[in-house]
């Protein structure tokens, strides 16, 4: 996907009122920003950001964080909420694997949504379900993990639902064709899955979770 460097990126979102810039004073504190008790929900690696958004349009009764580390594309989402009011969503501009340093038990769903796959051995730790990434996740959800995950990448979706059940999740849903499969599943597309949606390229998805 055609990928532009944004000028004064870094200035533009930090002075965005959906930014929070400092997210690791909030650590433990995240209903404060929200000023309520709903649950909250996360994407890691948001892109520009059209799903997120979306999300906190139809889920008036959850919040969203969206996390990105790149400013340019962060940019990209800021200018969608130029004119509108979402009182639910936040977004930060940081790292994926500094999570544990932002929140605490807070989190309810974690979002992966197309993720690098990361293809060579030497990177399989960057890959967001490599089991270093599934125990941070430990330290950020509440006591119920949920976790959904939806890619075009079928090597990374084996590889997902491989490293999941070794972590003792379990599957409520897996689809190998989330646009057409039979049993439809209620779906807000993000910005990536538009296009393979045009392409007719089969996505995959997974909605997993572990309580004890
Ligand atoms: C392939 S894009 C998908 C974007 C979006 N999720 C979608 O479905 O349209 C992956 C995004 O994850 C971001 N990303 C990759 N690694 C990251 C990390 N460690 N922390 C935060 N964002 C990351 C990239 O900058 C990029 O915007």
């Amino acid at each position: 996907m055609e990928y532009i460097k944004i000028k004064n990126a870094d200035q533009i979102v930090k002075n965005s009122i959906y930014i929070i810039d400092n997210p690791t004073a909030f650590k433990g504190k995240w209903k404060n920003v929200f000023k309520n008790n709903n649950p909250i929900d996360l994407q890691l690696g948001m892109g520009r950001g059209d799903f997120i958004i979306e999300m906190a349009k139809a889920y008036p009764n959850r919040n969203f964080i969206g996390l990105e580390n790149n400013e340019s594309k962060m940019v990209n989402a800021i200018k969608k909420l130029e004119f509108l009011k979402l009182p639910n969503l936040k977004l930060i501009c940081i790292d994926a694997q500094k999570i544990d340093q932002i929140f605490n038990k807070e989190i309810d769903t974690i979002y992966l949504t197309f993720s690098e796959p990361w293809p060579k051995k030497i990177d399989e730790k960057k890959r967001f379900t490599h089991i270093n990434y599934l125990k941070l996740y430990d330290k950020v959800f509440k006591k119920k993990k949920h976790i959904i995950l939806k890619t075009d990448n079928k090597i990374l979706f084996a590889y997902s639902l491989e490293t999941l059940s070794n972590y003792w999740y379990t599957f409520k849903r897996v689809s190998l064709d989330l646009h057409n499969d039979e049993n439809k599943i209620p779906n807000i597309m993000t910005n990536y899955e538009k296009q393979y949606f045009k392409e007719k390229r089969p996505i995959f998805y997974l909605d997993a979770i572990f309580e004890d």
